[in-house]
């Protein structure tokens, strides 16, 4: 039987994946590190039968057409060259617990979930770092969760991808620190991450500027990590955000992700802090807010983070696991 099911929850980012050297293998121009949440996974299974003339995706019971389906069964190609198997197309379903309006890039639970199932089933043993490089191609986030905690996906410098892949950082029970996905009542993106970074790259000159800065946010939130200290990590993970998002404003035609809940989000995580609520927050490609804080101020940022006007739910997550499979 070539069938396998796995479940993998999705990340976020503290230092952010933003830009391609390579668009085809997917291979960034800087390093990232994030934490893999346990709120948000999906589960996939992938079935590969030889009556089959074509893939077939069903995502959540519906049937998969279009680019989302061009995007799985491209992805399910690469597996079938690395066995050799060219001619072997598969059933897959998924079924998705990542609110797409929590604002969650569900590709980075997706395409782990899909890379650990597909890899399994045509009979392929990867080790985790041979799976988090396959998992990268089909979507760069998606190669940081394949570890549980907090994990590093090393951008690497061979044109040929075979050191550009996550490592693990710190595992889950390092330390209990907290996510709350702020969910805004507009949450329309116009600009896809894939898209907003290549423009970024391609137009911005604040880009450089962004470059430079990666190699010491690393070190010192990898310090933080290490010594569980809540405020450098905070600091250093809402700078590096602030940054990301300023290269868009460079940017020609110019962008933002932000709404003017996204703004109003990030001034109440700043007055908690004033107030003596350590909190902090990051924002990827979309107008949603997550707010790092911990076990001790649970109650009191989520009741915060409710009373602002146009922040329609806020959930609250732990650090998940890495890829299972079931
Ligand atoms: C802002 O992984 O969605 O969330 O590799 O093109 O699929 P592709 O992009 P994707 O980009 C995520 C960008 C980000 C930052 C991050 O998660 O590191």
């Amino acid at each position: 039987m070539m069938k396998a099911t796995a479940k993998a929850h999705t990340n976020i980012a503290l230092i952010k994946y933003w830009g391609k050297r390579d668009e085809e293998l997917i291979l960034p121009t800087n390093s990232s590190l994030s934490l893999t949440l346990d709120g948000f996974h999906t589960t996939t299974t992938v079935d590969f039968r030889e009556e089959l003339r074509e893939d077939r995706f069903t995502l959540d019971d519906t049937e998969i057409t279009g680019d989302a389906y061009q995007r799985v069964s491209g992805f399910l190609h690469r597996i079938r060259l690395l066995a050799g198997k060219r001619e072997l197309y598969a059933d897959v379903r998924s079924v998705n617990e990542v609110p797409t309006a929590a604002g969650f890039a569900s590709s980075a639970s997706g395409f782990a979930a899909l890379a650990a199932a597909g890899s399994r089933a045509i009979g392929l043993s990867l080790n985790d770092q041979e799976l988090s490089r396959l998992t990268r191609q089909g979507s760069g986030s998606a190669s940081r969760s394949i570890y549980g905690g907090f994990a590093e996906w090393q951008m690497g410098e061979k044109p040929d991808g075979s050191d550009s892949h996550a490592v693990p950082i710190a595992p889950i029970d390092h330390w209990d620190i907290r996510v709350a996905a702020v969910v805004l009542s507009s949450t329309q993106k116009d600009v896809s991450s894939r898209a907003g970074m290549k423009r970024t790259v391609e137009t911005s000159p604040f880009y450089s500027g962004w470059l430079d800065s990666i190699p010491r946010d690393m070190e010192e939130i990898k310090s933080g990590i290490a010594a569980k200290d809540f405020e450098k990590v905070g600091q250093v993970a809402e700078a590096n955000c602030l940054k990301m998002h300023a290269t868009t404003l460079g940017a020609h035609p110019p962008f933002t992700y932000w709404h003017d809940t996204t703004m109003a989000v990030m001034q109440k995580v700043r007055e908690m802090r004033a107030a003596g609520i350590p909190a902090y927050f990051t924002i990827d490609a979309g107008p949603n807010v997550k707010v790092l804080y911990l076990p001790e101020q649970e109650k009191q940022v989520e009741e915060t983070l409710r009373s602002i006007p146009g922040v329609t739910d806020v959930r609250l997550s732990k650090s998940g696991k890495g890829v299972q499979y079931l």
